[in-house]
């Protein structure tokens, strides 16, 4: 009867997708490691002191080898001290439009450059929770079309990832300068020129995530316990120097006004600066 065959075909779809939502739980691409993976901080030179050291105290120095920190000056002081890998653009100190996008296209050429499987994008007021951003893109392949990151028209320096397989699909529009002329003729800024090459030109659609965060939502409403897990942090915004995670730790808000120095010591409590818990057990 049909509703036997019904039956049958219920139970046949049920083993087949059973079976690939099953894989899908456990789906890793485990090879990844986080050399794979080019972090571009975007920053500007009036910001070194007060925004990139922090993160070169912090995360960064836990990736150094890929974190490529794009900048708009000399920095001869900070290179050498720090160890890292600083790029001067050359592009305009302005926060313009042009600017920015000048920038981008850099990062993009110096991606392409890198042979690495991941392209991921943050600005200067971004932690980047490494474990976390590894995790989260073991469970891609770099040879498929991935974009992730929030709503490109509201990333507001939330950060993005893009895989090595849509980065070079991306070429025509991006490379040697191409960034530049694509975003003069939509007059959009920099993210949103990505979003538009991909999402408009290339038709691959942005797989959305919770987990990257930036000035412009109210970072106290993430749950205290969620902090570790989630890909990028923020603080601040305009004028609102107390949007930070609530989380509480070994320092006080005036030592540690972004917070970025808590959620460090308890990624990782043996830093020489963290301070030691009574006892000595932190887990
Ligand atoms: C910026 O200019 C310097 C000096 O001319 C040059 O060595 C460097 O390669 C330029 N940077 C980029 C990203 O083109």
């Amino acid at each position: 009867s049909n509703s036997l065959l019904l039956q049958g075909l219920g139970l046949a779809f049920t083993v087949v997708c059973g079976k690939g939502l099953g894989d899908l739980g456990v789906r890793s691409y485990g090879q990844l490691e986080s050399k794979d993976i080019f972090i571009a901080v975007k920053t500007t030179r009036k910001y070194h002191k007060s925004r990139l050291e922090l993160l070169i105290q912090t995360w960064v120095s836990q990736a150094k080898q890929q974190t490529y920190i794009f900048t708009d000056g000399e920095d001869k002081e900070l290179q050498l001290s720090a160890g890292v890998n600083l790029i001067n653009t050359n592009c305009s100190a302005a926060h313009t439009r042009q600017a920015l996008c000048c920038k981008m296209s850099v990062e993009y050429d110096k991606f392409i450059e890198s042979q690495k499987k991941w392209f991921c994008h943050v600005d200067d007021d971004n932690y980047v929770i490494l474990p976390s951003l590894l995790k989260l893109l073991s469970s891609y392949h770099h040879s498929q079309d991935v974009y992730l990151g929030r709503f490109w028209f509201a990333t507001g320096g939330a950060g993005f990832c893009i895989s090595r397989g849509l980065a070079l699909k991306m070429s025509p529009w991006a490379s040697l300068g191409n960034f530049i002329s694509t975003a003069e003729k939509i007059r959009l800024p920099d993210d949103c020129t990505i979003g538009y090459i991909i999402e408009a030109l290339l038709e691959v659609t942005l797989t959305h995530t919770h987990l990257f965060h930036s000035h412009l939502e109210n970072l106290q409403k993430l749950p205290t316990d969620t902090v570790l897990d989630q890909v990028t942090l923020s603080y601040g915004g305009f004028e609102n120097t107390r949007n930070v995670v609530g989380l509480v730790g070994g320092f006080s808000l005036t030592e540690d006004p972004t917070r970025f120095k808590t959620v460090h010591c308890l990624l990782y409590p043996d830093t020489y600066w963290c301070p030691k818990l009574k006892g000595g057990h932190r887990h």
